[in-house]
Protein backbone atom coordinates (compact mmCIF):
# COMPACT_ATOMS: atom_id res chain seq x y z
CA UNK A 1 0.00 0.00 0.00
CA UNK A 2 1.73 3.21 -1.15
CA UNK A 3 1.34 7.04 0.58
CA UNK A 4 -0.43 8.44 -2.37
CA UNK A 5 -2.50 5.39 -3.80
CA UNK A 6 -5.39 6.57 -5.34
CA UNK A 7 -3.80 10.35 -6.14
CA UNK A 8 -3.23 11.94 -9.11
CA UNK A 9 -0.38 14.65 -8.73
CA UNK A 10 0.81 17.54 -10.62
CA UNK A 11 4.96 18.82 -10.92
CA UNK A 12 5.43 21.59 -12.63
CA UNK A 13 8.84 22.16 -13.43
CA UNK A 14 10.05 18.45 -13.20
CA UNK A 15 12.74 18.44 -16.09
CA UNK A 16 15.61 19.23 -14.62
CA UNK A 17 17.82 16.33 -13.51
CA UNK A 18 19.03 16.54 -10.60
CA UNK A 19 16.00 19.02 -9.51
CA UNK A 20 13.46 19.11 -7.04
CA UNK A 21 10.62 18.78 -9.13
CA UNK A 22 12.03 15.34 -11.13
CA UNK A 23 12.64 14.17 -7.51
CA UNK A 24 9.16 15.16 -6.45
CA UNK A 25 7.43 13.32 -9.61
CA UNK A 26 9.44 10.15 -8.57
CA UNK A 27 9.02 9.94 -5.10
CA UNK A 28 4.88 10.56 -5.05
CA UNK A 29 4.63 7.72 -7.77
CA UNK A 30 6.86 5.52 -6.27
CA UNK A 31 4.07 5.71 -3.75
CA UNK A 32 0.94 5.29 -6.08
CA UNK A 33 0.40 8.52 -7.47
CA UNK A 34 -0.79 9.12 -11.06
CA UNK A 35 1.56 11.87 -12.73
CA UNK A 36 1.20 14.42 -14.45
CA UNK A 37 4.79 15.77 -14.93
CA UNK A 38 5.16 19.43 -16.90
CA UNK A 39 8.20 21.62 -18.28
CA UNK A 40 9.01 24.11 -20.82
CA UNK A 41 11.44 21.81 -21.45
CA UNK A 42 9.68 18.84 -23.19
CA UNK A 43 11.95 16.06 -23.69
CA UNK A 44 13.34 16.68 -19.91
CA UNK A 45 9.32 16.56 -18.80
CA UNK A 46 9.00 12.99 -21.33
CA UNK A 47 11.89 11.88 -19.88
CA UNK A 48 10.74 12.15 -16.28
CA UNK A 49 7.71 10.55 -17.06
CA UNK A 50 9.38 7.88 -19.02
CA UNK A 51 12.02 6.84 -16.01
CA UNK A 52 8.41 6.62 -13.34
CA UNK A 53 6.93 4.27 -16.30
CA UNK A 54 10.11 2.40 -16.42
CA UNK A 55 9.93 2.10 -12.67
CA UNK A 56 6.10 0.37 -13.02
CA UNK A 57 4.48 3.94 -11.97
CA UNK A 58 2.06 5.99 -14.15
CA UNK A 59 2.89 9.18 -15.58
CA UNK A 60 2.13 11.48 -19.06
CA UNK A 61 4.65 14.27 -19.63
CA UNK A 62 3.28 17.95 -21.05
CA UNK A 63 5.20 20.81 -22.67
CA UNK A 64 4.34 23.93 -20.17
CA UNK A 65 4.59 27.42 -19.54
CA UNK A 66 3.50 27.88 -16.04
CA UNK A 67 3.16 31.52 -16.91
CA UNK A 68 1.04 31.08 -19.83
CA UNK A 69 -2.33 31.44 -18.64
CA UNK A 70 -4.68 29.08 -21.19
CA UNK A 71 -2.00 26.70 -20.64
CA UNK A 72 -3.10 26.02 -17.01
CA UNK A 73 -6.66 24.99 -18.35
CA UNK A 74 -5.02 22.60 -20.67
CA UNK A 75 -2.85 20.58 -18.17
CA UNK A 76 -6.15 20.57 -15.96
CA UNK A 77 -7.95 18.64 -18.97
CA UNK A 78 -5.40 16.32 -19.42
CA UNK A 79 -5.46 15.39 -15.64
CA UNK A 80 -9.15 15.03 -15.92
CA UNK A 81 -9.52 13.28 -19.59
CA UNK A 82 -6.56 10.97 -18.42
CA UNK A 83 -6.41 10.23 -14.79
CA UNK A 84 -10.26 11.63 -14.04
CA UNK A 85 -9.07 14.95 -11.89
CA UNK A 86 -6.56 16.53 -10.11
CA UNK A 87 -5.26 15.60 -6.18
CA UNK A 88 -1.97 17.03 -5.57
CA UNK A 89 -0.53 20.30 -7.19
CA UNK A 90 3.04 21.22 -6.88
CA UNK A 91 4.08 24.28 -8.11
CA UNK A 92 7.70 23.75 -7.95
CA UNK A 93 8.88 25.54 -11.47
CA UNK A 94 11.25 28.54 -10.85
CA UNK A 95 14.04 30.56 -12.14
CA UNK A 96 16.66 31.87 -9.88
CA UNK A 97 18.44 35.02 -11.81
CA UNK A 98 20.55 36.59 -8.49
CA UNK A 99 22.13 40.06 -9.66
CA UNK A 100 23.29 42.78 -7.73
CA UNK A 101 20.34 45.35 -7.45
CA UNK A 102 21.51 48.34 -8.88
CA UNK A 103 22.62 46.61 -11.82
CA UNK A 104 19.36 44.30 -12.05
CA UNK A 105 16.89 45.54 -14.86
CA UNK A 106 13.27 46.04 -14.97
CA UNK A 107 12.82 43.16 -17.30
CA UNK A 108 14.89 40.88 -15.10
CA UNK A 109 13.14 41.88 -11.91
CA UNK A 110 9.70 41.10 -14.19
CA UNK A 111 10.53 38.02 -15.62
CA UNK A 112 11.45 37.04 -11.69
CA UNK A 113 8.60 38.01 -10.12
CA UNK A 114 6.51 36.58 -13.33
CA UNK A 115 7.96 32.63 -12.97
CA UNK A 116 8.32 32.64 -9.39
CA UNK A 117 4.95 34.07 -8.15
CA UNK A 118 2.51 34.98 -10.73
CA UNK A 119 2.46 31.22 -12.62
CA UNK A 120 2.27 30.22 -8.57
CA UNK A 121 -1.14 32.19 -8.48
CA UNK A 122 -2.63 30.97 -11.80
CA UNK A 123 -1.18 27.61 -10.77
CA UNK A 124 -2.81 27.65 -7.19
CA UNK A 125 -6.22 28.80 -9.43
CA UNK A 126 -6.49 26.09 -11.58
CA UNK A 127 -5.65 23.68 -9.23
CA UNK A 128 -8.71 24.76 -6.57
CA UNK A 129 -10.85 24.86 -9.88
CA UNK A 130 -9.99 21.36 -10.24
CA UNK A 131 -9.95 19.89 -7.12
CA UNK A 132 -13.45 21.46 -6.28
CA UNK A 133 -14.64 18.50 -8.43
CA UNK A 134 -12.66 16.00 -6.44
CA UNK A 135 -14.22 16.96 -3.07
CA UNK A 136 -10.42 18.60 -2.11
CA UNK A 137 -6.90 18.61 -2.48
CA UNK A 138 -3.43 19.70 -1.58
CA UNK A 139 -1.24 22.45 -2.71
CA UNK A 140 2.44 22.62 -2.53
CA UNK A 141 4.16 25.78 -3.07
CA UNK A 142 7.89 25.80 -3.62
CA UNK A 143 9.30 28.93 -1.90
CA UNK A 144 12.79 29.05 -0.47
CA UNK A 145 14.50 30.43 2.80
CA UNK A 146 15.30 33.58 0.31
CA UNK A 147 11.43 34.15 1.18
CA UNK A 148 12.15 34.03 4.98
CA UNK A 149 15.39 36.09 5.16
CA UNK A 150 17.26 38.87 3.75
CA UNK A 151 20.11 37.79 1.47
CA UNK A 152 22.24 39.53 -0.95
CA UNK A 153 21.65 39.32 -4.78
CA UNK A 154 18.30 38.01 -4.22
CA UNK A 155 15.95 41.41 -4.01
CA UNK A 156 13.90 39.75 -6.96
CA UNK A 157 13.97 36.26 -6.15
CA UNK A 158 13.20 37.08 -2.33
CA UNK A 159 10.64 39.20 -3.02
CA UNK A 160 8.91 36.50 -5.11
CA UNK A 161 9.45 33.55 -2.46
CA UNK A 162 7.96 35.50 0.50
CA UNK A 163 4.97 36.15 -1.46
CA UNK A 164 4.81 32.73 -2.69
CA UNK A 165 5.13 32.09 1.41
CA UNK A 166 2.44 34.28 2.58
CA UNK A 167 -0.12 33.63 -1.28
CA UNK A 168 -0.12 30.24 0.60
CA UNK A 169 -1.39 30.99 3.52
CA UNK A 170 -4.02 33.25 1.86
CA UNK A 171 -4.78 30.34 -0.09
CA UNK A 172 -4.92 28.16 2.83
CA UNK A 173 -7.73 30.50 5.03
CA UNK A 174 -9.66 30.72 1.51
CA UNK A 175 -9.90 27.32 0.16
CA UNK A 176 -9.72 25.49 3.68
CA UNK A 177 -14.29 25.56 2.89
CA UNK A 178 -13.17 23.26 -0.06
CA UNK A 179 -10.98 20.63 1.93
CA UNK A 180 -8.39 22.42 -0.09
CA UNK A 181 -4.84 22.46 1.61
CA UNK A 182 -1.69 24.89 0.89
CA UNK A 183 1.43 24.81 2.43
CA UNK A 184 4.64 26.19 1.25
CA UNK A 185 8.26 24.92 1.37
CA UNK A 186 11.19 26.24 2.31
CA UNK A 187 14.47 24.53 0.69
CA UNK A 188 18.21 25.83 1.81
CA UNK A 189 21.02 24.92 -0.17
CA UNK A 190 20.01 21.40 -2.21
CA UNK A 191 22.32 20.54 -5.21
CA UNK A 192 20.21 20.66 -8.64
CA UNK A 193 20.75 22.52 -11.94
CA UNK A 194 19.69 25.75 -10.49
CA UNK A 195 22.37 25.43 -7.39
CA UNK A 196 24.94 24.91 -10.17
CA UNK A 197 24.23 27.84 -12.03
CA UNK A 198 23.70 29.97 -9.04
CA UNK A 199 27.05 28.95 -8.12
CA UNK A 200 29.29 28.60 -11.05
CA UNK A 201 30.15 24.73 -9.31
CA UNK A 202 30.49 21.91 -11.48
CA UNK A 203 29.85 19.49 -8.20
CA UNK A 204 28.56 19.99 -4.76
CA UNK A 205 31.33 19.54 -3.46
CA UNK A 206 32.90 23.10 -3.44
CA UNK A 207 30.11 23.86 -1.63
CA UNK A 208 31.55 25.29 1.79
CA UNK A 209 28.94 24.39 4.68
CA UNK A 210 30.61 27.05 7.02
CA UNK A 211 30.42 30.13 4.68
CA UNK A 212 26.90 29.40 4.09
CA UNK A 213 26.08 29.29 7.06
CA UNK A 214 24.47 25.56 7.10
CA UNK A 215 24.63 23.59 11.11
CA UNK A 216 24.34 20.54 9.85
CA UNK A 217 27.48 20.94 7.68
CA UNK A 218 26.36 19.83 4.67
CA UNK A 219 24.09 20.91 1.30
CA UNK A 220 20.62 18.86 1.10
CA UNK A 221 19.76 16.29 -1.47
CA UNK A 222 17.04 15.96 -3.70
CA UNK A 223 15.42 13.44 -2.16
CA UNK A 224 15.55 15.66 1.47
CA UNK A 225 12.95 18.40 -0.18
CA UNK A 226 10.74 15.77 -2.19
CA UNK A 227 10.16 13.33 1.21
CA UNK A 228 9.00 16.79 2.66
CA UNK A 229 6.64 17.38 -0.41
CA UNK A 230 5.62 13.75 -0.03
CA UNK A 231 4.46 14.27 3.59
CA UNK A 232 2.30 17.37 2.42
CA UNK A 233 0.99 15.84 -0.40
CA UNK A 234 -0.64 12.47 1.34
CA UNK A 235 -3.24 12.33 3.79
CA UNK A 236 -0.71 11.85 6.82
CA UNK A 237 -1.05 16.24 7.08
CA UNK A 238 -4.88 16.01 7.01
CA UNK A 239 -4.74 18.44 9.29
CA UNK A 240 -1.99 20.73 8.04
CA UNK A 241 -2.49 23.42 6.01
CA UNK A 242 -1.66 27.50 5.98
CA UNK A 243 2.07 25.86 7.07
CA UNK A 244 5.58 26.72 6.10
CA UNK A 245 7.94 23.99 6.01
CA UNK A 246 11.56 24.95 6.41
CA UNK A 247 13.93 22.33 5.30
CA UNK A 248 17.22 24.04 5.19
CA UNK A 249 19.71 21.61 7.99
CA UNK A 250 19.22 24.92 10.34
CA UNK A 251 20.23 27.97 8.51
CA UNK A 252 17.32 30.11 8.69
CA UNK A 253 16.84 28.95 12.67
CA UNK A 254 20.53 31.25 13.68
N1 LIG B 1 17.87 24.01 -5.31
C1 LIG B 1 17.78 24.81 -4.27
O1 LIG B 1 18.73 24.92 -3.48
C2 LIG B 1 16.51 25.59 -4.02
C3 LIG B 1 16.46 26.34 -2.85
C4 LIG B 1 15.30 27.06 -2.58
C5 LIG B 1 14.23 27.03 -3.44
N2 LIG B 1 14.30 26.30 -4.60
C6 LIG B 1 13.12 26.30 -5.47
O2 LIG B 1 12.75 24.99 -5.80
C7 LIG B 1 12.20 24.94 -7.12
C8 LIG B 1 12.95 23.91 -7.96
O3 LIG B 1 14.32 24.30 -7.96
P1 LIG B 1 15.48 23.42 -8.62
O4 LIG B 1 16.68 23.68 -7.80
O5 LIG B 1 15.01 22.04 -8.84
O6 LIG B 1 15.65 24.20 -10.01
P2 LIG B 1 16.08 23.67 -11.48
O7 LIG B 1 16.53 24.87 -12.22
O8 LIG B 1 17.04 22.54 -11.33
O9 LIG B 1 14.70 23.16 -12.09
C9 LIG B 1 13.67 24.09 -12.36
C10 LIG B 1 12.82 23.58 -13.49
O10 LIG B 1 11.83 24.56 -13.77
C11 LIG B 1 11.69 24.66 -15.18
N3 LIG B 1 11.14 25.98 -15.54
C12 LIG B 1 11.75 27.18 -15.49
N4 LIG B 1 10.93 28.14 -15.93
C13 LIG B 1 9.76 27.52 -16.28
C14 LIG B 1 8.52 27.97 -16.81
N5 LIG B 1 8.31 29.27 -17.11
N6 LIG B 1 7.55 27.05 -17.01
C15 LIG B 1 7.74 25.75 -16.73
N7 LIG B 1 8.90 25.27 -16.26
C16 LIG B 1 9.90 26.15 -16.03
C17 LIG B 1 13.08 24.45 -15.72
O11 LIG B 1 13.06 24.06 -17.09
C18 LIG B 1 13.60 23.35 -14.80
O12 LIG B 1 13.33 22.06 -15.30
C19 LIG B 1 12.28 26.36 -7.67
O13 LIG B 1 11.06 27.02 -7.47
C20 LIG B 1 13.37 26.99 -6.80
O14 LIG B 1 13.25 28.39 -6.73
C21 LIG B 1 15.43 25.57 -4.90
Amino acid sequence: MGRMDGKVALVTGAASNPGLGRETAMRLAEEGAKMIVTDVDEPGAQSCAEDIKAAGGEAIAMKQDVCDESRWEEVMAAARDTFGGLDVCVNNAGIAVLVPIEEMTLDEWNRQVEVNLTSVFLGCRAAIRAMKERGGGSIVNLSSVAGLVGLGRCVAYGAAKGGVRIMSKSIAVEAAQHNIRCNSVHPGVIWTNMQAQATGLNDPSGLDASVMRIPLGRHGEPLDIANCILYLASDESNYVTGAEFVVDAGMTAQ
